[in-house]
């Protein structure tokens, strides 16, 4: 192909891409694949400048929709360049030679341009192409936070505020799932739902949608202003909202610094953001240097990684947890985002997938969000074409084809109840067993667990329950031969062939025993006097995790002390509800569960903790004695499970929900609704630093 017949067809490719974003509110691909068509366009121009003349790269969106009635603007909307690296951010910022700058979160939205006159909301538009947007100033009116009337004085005779409106992304899936509810077709994820949502004919239809408004600049202005952080002074004093994360900095060096700490808190925000954006800050110099056809000069936009790419829903299939718990996860077709390859996400239960609107054959936006797991956002409707398939929950177990059912009456979550001999059963609650949070067993992971509890070879599996574990020996492990599972779906992983991969996991190729096989038999024997907690939780009874494990060890202290409580007694101990207390009496009940724990005992696993004075005896104090504490999001130097121990090993009490009581919050990147609670209360928040430094040196 020709450069002029690739140009002429990046051309035709970026228009339908930007009709279907700005008037169709469709994402028919990723940002990043867009922002990849129009990069290359414009290195192809800047090659060929004879073919550059009216080049989409060089306008903004998309010319506005019949739908509305024509808009112009009074000064045009524009753009922003794009930065994708910190040697591009920097080249930029020795363009414009030096700050200071006003650093902000770049918003993934939509546009809207506010026109105030002596104070009073008289219109409202998007971006359009730049010089005539769509009126949308019905629908803006019911947008909660917008002020119809400027509050405060001194209002110029004109103006024309800028902002992004978007959707939290909380409010997204609830959306989302009202819609599919009422028969409708979801979107594809927030910026779809906002831009939807605002170009609406009927603004009842908008006046239901929880919009929200941020605003981050202005076109035309009667008045005299010095800088774009007096602007956003003014701005607020008048009641519009601005970010509270704007920060004005000298030099480039400490505006990449606010780009990169704002990535590390990108998580914490109740919107997404794609990046931010830096602005010189004092409006003589952006009148200097000026703008091109697309963009200012005096701004750019620093982008993160994309957290959403498109990509196919091939299959829904359906796992099973440790505790029997049928889940549904999405197989699709692999993608890199974030950083990571992608096959598969999980859709946590059948009401998920309804809720989402996907369906089989879907091309969806998938969103991954730094080291979270997977989800799916939502389907690209517009991409369907008949063919695909709604997803039914089936009725039996995939690996043991019992008949699936609610544990309770009116519980959302179906289970396999065949908890002794489902194979998947058993092989999750092994590998839960070698777990880091449980008894950390670095020889017992999936592969493992996968080859004790179902090998092709024996026939016969020397771990048919948790009471076969600690009696394992180097005869037993040597003939296994084994197929090798994802963790993730329980599905076989394949070989370069596409054949199912098929392992001798505990011998090597002369037969003598593997590595593996001679630190899986002393890890187990090291085991048996791992803290008593860890042996509860290790017996993966429902509801009893570390935090109640350590409740019911340090109260009891032995699991025989434990077993022969009655519920009550149970119930009685801190952090131990009825719920809680059932779950272990209705454990207990089995004679197969009871045989793990003789079974263990036998075999020298140390079930008591020692000097242990009998029940209720332990007391513990610390610099967190008489608090309760949540630890919420992720940690960097921890897990939350080991946070928790430390808090409970200073005599404080680890909560999982936030109320007034609540004495304060750690939350680490990825904190959400929790953090969002501790705001809302005034409850103290700290992050993983201050919380090392409020434990005592030791620790
Ligand atoms: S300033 C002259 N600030 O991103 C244009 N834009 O990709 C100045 N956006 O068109 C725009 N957050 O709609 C600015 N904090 C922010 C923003 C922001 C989101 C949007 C805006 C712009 C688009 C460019």
């Amino acid at each position: 192909m020709s450069s002029a017949e690739r140009i002429e067809e990046l051309r035709t490719q970026i228009a339908r891409y930007r009709q279907a974003y700005y008037q169709k509110d469709q994402s028919l691909i990723s940002d990043q694949e867009y922002d990849q068509l129009e990069r290359e366009l414009k290195e192809l121009e800047l090659a060929h400048p004879e073919y550059a003349a009216d080049s989409p790269a060089a306008k903004v969106g998309a010319s506005a929709s019949e739908l509305f009635a024509p808009h112009p603007h009074k000064e045009r909307m524009l753009s922003l360049d794009n930065a994708f690296s910190e040697a591009e951010f920097n080249a930029w910022a020795e363009r414009v030679v030096g700050g200071p700058f006003l650093c902000e979160p770049k918003i993934d939205g939509l546009a809207v341009s506010l026109t105030y006159e002596k104070g009073k909301l008289i219109s409202a538009a998007t971006r359009g192409d730049g010089e005539v947007g769509e009126d949308v100033t019905a629908n803006v009116l019911t947008i909660k936070g917008i002020p119809h009337q400027l509050t405060g004085k001194n209002h110029p005779a004109l103006i024309e505020v800028r902002g992004e409106v978007f959707f939290a992304l909380a409010d997204f899936e609830r959306l989302n799932a009202s819609i599919v509810k009422s028969g409708g077709k979801p979107f594809a994820n927030p910026r779809n739902s906002a831009s939807g949502s605002l170009r609406q004919k009927d603004p009842k239809i908008t006046a239901s949608r929880p919009l929200q408004m941020l605003v981050h600049g202005f076109g035309a202005w009667q008045g005299e202003l010095a800088s774009q952080s007096e602007v956003y002074t003014l701005l607020n004093s008048w009641g519009l909202p601005t970010t509270k994360r704007y920060q004005v900095v000298n030099d480039a060096s400490a505006a990449f610094e606010f780009i990169t700490k704002l990535e590390k808190e990108r998580h914490t925000i109740e919107h997404e953001i794609d990046g931010v954006v830096i602005k010189i800050d004092q409006l003589a110099r952006q009148r200097e240097l000026g703008t091109t056809s697309r963009a200012p000069r005096w701004a750019i936009a620093f982008k993160y990684p994309p957290e959403q790419v498109n990509t196919k829903l091939l299959d829904v299939r359906v796992s099973i947890g440790r505790t029997g718990r049928a889940t549904p996860f999405a197989v699709l077709a692999p993608v890199q985002v974030a950083g990571s390859e992608v096959e598969f996400a999980t859709l946590h239960n059948a009401d998920q997938v309804d809720a989402k609107g996907i369906m089989i054959g879907d091309t969806v936006v998938l969103r991954k969000a730094g080291d979270v797991i997977p989800e799916i956002l939502g389907p690209v409707v517009a991409l369907r074409d008949g063919s695909e398939k709604k997803f039914k929950m089936p009725t039996k177990c995939p690996e043991c084809a019992s008949k699936l059912a609610p544990a309770a009456e009116g519980d959302v979550d179906l289970r396999c109840p065949n908890a002794k001999s489902c194979p998947a059963q058993l092989r999750e609650r092994i590998a839960f067993i070698g777990s880091r949070a449980v008894l950390d067993i670095e020889a017992l992971g999936y592969v493992s667990a996968t080859a004790l509890t179902q090998p092709l070879e024996p026939a016969q599996a020397p771990v048919q329950s948790e009471a076969d574990l600690f009696d394992l020996t180097l005869e037993k492990l040597l003939p296994i031969r084994s197929e090798v599972l994802d963790p993730d779906t329980g599905l076989p992983k394949h070989d370069s062939e596409g054949k199912n991969k098929v392992v001798d996991f505990f011998r090597k190729k002369d037969g003598s025993p593997a590595e593996v096989a001679l630190k899986l038999l002393a890890n187990l024997n090291e085991a048996k006097t791992k803290e008593l907690w860890r042996i509860l939780v290790a017996l993966s009874i429902r509801h009893v995790g570390p935090v109640a494990a350590r409740a019911l060890c340090d109260y009891f202290g032995s699991l025989s002390a434990i077993f022969n409580a009655s519920e009550t007694e149970l119930a009685q101990v801190e952090g131990v509800g009825p719920t809680l207390a059932k779950s272990i009496i209705d454990w207990w009940a089995e004679d197969w569960h009871q045989d793990i724990v003789s079974r263990w005992q036998k075999a020298g696993v140390q079930l008591a903790i020692p000097n242990h004075s009998g029940p209720g005896s332990m007391v513990r104090e610390g610099v967190f004695s008489g608090m309760t504490i949540v630890v919420t999001g992720s940690l960097t130097t921890m897990s939350r499970d080991d946070a928790e121990a430390k808090i409970i090993a200073e005599g404080g009490k680890a909560a999982s929900s936030v109320s007034k009581k609540t004495s304060f919050v750690v939350a680490g990147p990825g904190a959400g609704s929790k953090l969002a609670k501790a705001e809302e209360l005034g409850v103290e928040v700290i992050d993983e630093q201050t919380f090392l430094s409020r434990l005592p040196r030791s620790n």
